[in-house]
């Protein structure tokens, strides 16, 4: 496998803002389709792909949103071309023996072990959150990801009947680098990591 060349990098991660405002440029559904044909193949455990997703484009969408919204994330919000609520199915296990055939006893475990389900689901649900924002870049979007909301608001509005549940929420489309913040510094690899 080959390294990507640097812009590529730059795209990812180096120059790849977290934004607060888009361009006016819609965000098709053709789009999220490409966008979900790409993120889907990054890794879960089990291959148990937890993670499901609200994209809520349109005004009508955005208005279910904004009573959970926090206050500081109302405006860019309402203004960005979708939003995706990225969640996790608390039953995705049902679905393991086809996704994962290796192991054929294992959607039975996850259902005997509700604790146990609940951490794979948020664990692997978040990751495919990450790969979703990381494909975005990949595809030209920029993504402005938030925890600022209230879940349980989100959850009895988007999900009543309590199987998917939300884990965070994320601004997508094309950004618009003139309201991005100061890039705050990042830990030191002698902070973050550990050589043993
Ligand atoms: C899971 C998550 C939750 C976040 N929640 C919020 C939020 O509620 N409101 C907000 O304005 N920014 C939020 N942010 C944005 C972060 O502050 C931002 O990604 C971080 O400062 C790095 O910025 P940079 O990518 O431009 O370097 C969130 C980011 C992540 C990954």
């Amino acid at each position: 496998m080959n390294p990507l060349d640097a812009r590529a990098l730059d795209q990812l991660f180096l120059k790849a803002r977290t934004v607060n405002g888009f361009q006016d440029t819609p965000i098709t559904a053709e789009k999220l389709v490409e966008l979900y044909e790409l993120f889907k193949w990054g890794p879960t455990s089990m291959n148990c792909q937890p993670a499901r997703f609200v994209f809520a484009a349109s005004q009508a969408a955005k208005r279910r949103l904004k009573p959970a919204l926090s206050a500081g994330n109302v405006d860019k919000t309402m203004a960005a071309p979708a939003t995706a609520i990225v969640a996790w199915d608390s039953r995705f296990f049902e679905l393991l023996p086809a996704q994962f055939p290796a192991g054929p006893q294992a959607g039975k475990r996850f259902a005997e072990n509700p604790p146990a389900a609940e951490i794979a689901g948020r664990l692997n649900a978040t990751l495919t959150g990450a790969y979703m924002m990381l494909a975005a870049r990949a595809l030209g979007l920029s993504c402005g990801p938030m925890a600022g909301f209230d879940n349980a608001k989100v959850d009895a509005e988007f999900f009543p009947d309590g199987r998917w549940r939300s884990l965070f929420l994320c601004n997508l489309g094309v950004g618009d680098s003139a309201k991005t913040r100061p890039r705050g510094p990042r830990l030191t690899f002698g902070e973050a990591c550990r050589l043993l």
